[in-house]
């Protein structure tokens, strides 16, 4: 279609059919997302600093603070002192630059990385990416990684070691101090992904042990437009300290920096505006509350689920319920015929329910008389 040069009014009318043809989070139905509809002040930040470009720091030196705020923030919440972080496009941009740092500081020319069964499929495609032999660790009774199946894997040629905080499919966390017992053992890099559970677990009554107080974690993905309610994209990847950020490091002879660290070029500074603005408003009492309230829903959708006789694939530990019926794709398939949108996953054959701040105590009454 060749573009027309229509009147402001008419590009508006046009917008706000495709507009219309999307899902809205505050209409309760999405309950297949990681994403949430962003705080208002996250929206309004965001507005405040649309043209800001982070890949040329330079000219943006608010938002290198702003920046530099955001990533002092998540790392005193995952326990860290002197951390180096980025803001970037999502948990995935995050994940492949733990990754390549981990690559990079080695010089083994074949090199593998360790990584739970239940990983989440962005590390996939960074292997293929980055050439990495994925070695993947089977799971134990609660969908956690085997810290002994872990261990049994380390090879001369290993780079790194990943666990989850947070799984994608069912919230499972990882057993990350075994894992930072092994990486001590063997002198390896250990990632967590914490990228949807890392502003959730800080916030819980008793948080399992899964940030920088264990000493060995080199690096923590955690992402604000996940249960941070900043506005897309905004994923983070927050360093223990500057020696594996060393490895990243891209020369940029025209820009006003001379060097840059992050995988994406051209940024966003909104988005860390967004991410700020939410954190430095809300704050840690406002997260508290919002993972309550989550983890609240989650507890009463389970027990409708298991009084009505559904099977749950695990007992949640985050805000994930997992359930499976007589036949679970049909429940599926009903489900989204009455408009709801949930995810089926084959691999456990359920359906999975992320029970998102948009997803409120209503949404969880109506869901269950929809489906028992
Ligand atoms: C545990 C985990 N890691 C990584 C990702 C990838 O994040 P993104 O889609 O923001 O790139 C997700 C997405 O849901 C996730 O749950």
């Amino acid at each position: 279609m060749k573009p027309l040069g229509s009147s402001k009014k008419t590009v508006l009318q046009k917008l706000k059919k495709f507009r219309k043809q999307n899902q809205r989070y505050e209409d309760g139905k999405i309950l297949c997302s990681m994403c949430t509809k962003p705080h208002p002040i996250a929206e309004k930040a965001y507005n405040m600093f649309l043209s800001t470009n982070l890949g040329d720091p330079g000219l943006f030196p608010g938002c290198v603070r702003l920046e530099e705020e955001v990533v002092d923030q998540l790392a005193m919440l995952l326990h860290g002192e002197n951390c180096k972080g980025f803001i970037v496009s999502g948990g995935t941009e995050a994940n492949l630059m733990a990754l390549l740092a981990a690559r990079n500081m080695t010089k083994i020319s074949q090199p593998e990385v360790i990584l739970p069964e239940s990983a989440h499929f962005s590390l996939s495609k960074i292997c293929r990416m980055l050439n990495l032999k994925p070695v993947y660790a089977a799971l134990d009774s609660a969908f956690r990684v085997k810290v002994s199946a872990v261990e049994k894997s380390v090879t001369l040629n290993t780079v790194a070691i990943i666990g989850t905080a947070g799984t994608a499919e069912l919230g499972a966390i990882d057993p990350i101090d075994g894992l930072a017992e092994i990486a001590s053992k063997n002198n390896l890099y250990l990632h967590v992904d914490a990228a949807f559970g890392g502003l959730i677990i800080p916030f819980l009554p008793n948080p399992p042990k899964f940030d920088f107080n264990l000493t060995t974690v080199q690096s923590i993905t955690v992402d604000p437009h996940k249960m941070g309610m900043a506005a897309i994209p905004a994923g983070g990847i927050i360093f223990r300290n500057n020696q594996a950020v060393d490895y990243l490091k891209t020369e940029t002879p025209y820009l006003t920096d001379h060097y840059q660290h992050t995988f994406v070029g051209t940024r966003t500074g909104a988005s860390v505006a967004s991410a700020w603005a939410v954190f430095n408003h809300i704050g840690i009492e406002g997260y508290q509350k919002i993972v309550r309230d989550c983890m609240r829903n989650t507890a009463i959708l389970s027990k409708g689920l298991t009084n009505a006789g559904f099977k749950l694939v695990t007992k949640p530990t985050l805000n994930i319920v997992a359930f499976s019926s007589q036949n679970t794709k049909t429940t599926a398939e009903n489900l989204r015929k009455k408009g709801w949108f949930v995810s089926y996953i084959p691999r456990y054959d359920c359906i999975r329910v992320v029970v998102m701040p948009h997803v409120k105590k209503r949404e969880v009454i109506a869901f269950l008389r929809d489906t028992c």
